[in-house]
């Protein structure tokens, strides 16, 4: 049976310029470079200059995507921005995007999962593009998370970056098997029960602020754990394969030792885990396409190969996704 997939025909991402090491932040803050890389794996991170905002970071992810596609602005029929720091309250950044780039057709929206809002994006594209709602979908993972941290609180901002990531989607027949190209499955779940334990404490219609970003890091982690290695066991059995058929594992960038033992869990050598902490930080929404950009530019993914991607962000929503390559 012939089935419509959602294939990644290129990827792109971007970075500030800046770079902010432990040490720095070790200047104004009770830590250190010791502390930050044992606990968490992040050596260093991005942050966005003054006046640059997060639609220009998706901009240019979306630009680097689009060339390594080879895909012209103009023939994109849905651009979707996953971000939680955008510009403004409204319009969205999508929409921003849309009209930087020179697209005057299609659609444009963002959509709000937090570190999990890129594959939220990734999961919607997908169902664009098979209900023949779509041809070619640009997905932005972009944040600005530093302007919503607490510069004061040591067990928050030290874990976050900012950045940009993008895949090009374009829909493809394929035969509706796992050999399949494209995307294969992808799972979403949320809980809003545990909200309160990762949230920014303003909001427009609460304090008419952005306020800051508020963890229970402990509990958070714990429940990391647990949900991402069920949501990835979930996404396999949907994609009809195994964790021993997984070429790579492009895991949300949150915490190096969530990373491990989430592949210890599935029993995937780390060998085949994709990390950026170590140099992104957590960039929320942005850090599985910048991996992705990261790897599929440097030669790690090629065509063929499997790669799961999952995510767990604030509300809780957690999700993950297959791609054949
Ligand atoms: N430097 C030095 N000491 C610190 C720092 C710091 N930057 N931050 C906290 N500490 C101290 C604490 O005060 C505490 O001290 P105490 O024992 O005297 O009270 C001690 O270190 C241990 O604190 P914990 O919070 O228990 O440390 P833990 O080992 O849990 O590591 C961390 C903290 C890194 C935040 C971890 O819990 C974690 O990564 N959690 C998950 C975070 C995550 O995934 N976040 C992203 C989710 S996605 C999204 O939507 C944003």
């Amino acid at each position: 049976m012939s089935v419509r997939r959602s294939r990644v025909v290129g990827c792109g991402g971007y970075l500030p310029q800046r770079v902010v090491t432990n040490d720095e932040l070790a200047e104004k803050l009770d830590t250190s470079d010791s502390w930050i890389v044992a606990r968490t794996g992040i050596r260093e991170r991005r942050i966005a200059a003054d006046g640059e905002y997060t639609s220009d970071l998706a901009r240019e992810a979306g630009v680097a995507a689009l060339e390594s596609a080879g895909v012209s602005a103009n023939d994109v029929d849905l651009i979707i921005v996953a971000t939680s720091t955008p510009d403004q309250t409204f319009p969205s950044t999508a929409t921003k995007v849309q009209a930087e780039l020179g697209v005057t057709r299609g659609a444009a929206f963002d959509i709000q999962a937090v570190c999990a809002g890129f594959v939220f994006a990734l999961s919607v594209a997908d169902n664009f593009i098979r209900t023949e709602s779509a041809d070619r979908i640009l997905v932005i993972g972009a944040e600005t998370f530093s302007r919503i941290l607490d510069w004061e609180d040591r067990s928050t901002s030290v874990l976050f970056g900012d950045g940009a990531g993008a895949v090009m989607l374009c829909a493809e027949n394929g035969a509706g098997t796992p050999k399949d190209h494209g995307i294969l499955a992808t799972c979403l779940h949320s809980d809003g029960r545990l909200r309160d334990l990762l949230y920014v404490d303003g909001g427009v219609s609460t304090t008419q602020t952005a306020g800051h970003l508020r963890m229970v890091g402990r509990e958070v982690f714990r429940h990391a754990v647990v949900r991402l290695s069920e949501v990835v066991g979930e996404v396999l059995r949907a994609a009809e394969l195994d964790a021993g058929d997984v070429d790579w594992l492009v895991p949300h960038q949150a915490n190096k030792r969530i990373l491990d033992a989430t592949a210890r869990r599935i029993q995937l050598p780390l060998e085949k885990v994709i990390v950026t902490i170590d140099r992104h930080a957590n960039t929320s929404a942005a850090s599985i396409p910048l991996a992705l950009a990261e790897a599929a530019n440097d030669g790690r993914l090629k065509p063929d190969h499997v790669v799961l991607v999952e995510a767990m962000g604030g509300g809780f929503v957690w999700g993950a996704g297959v791609i054949r390559w």
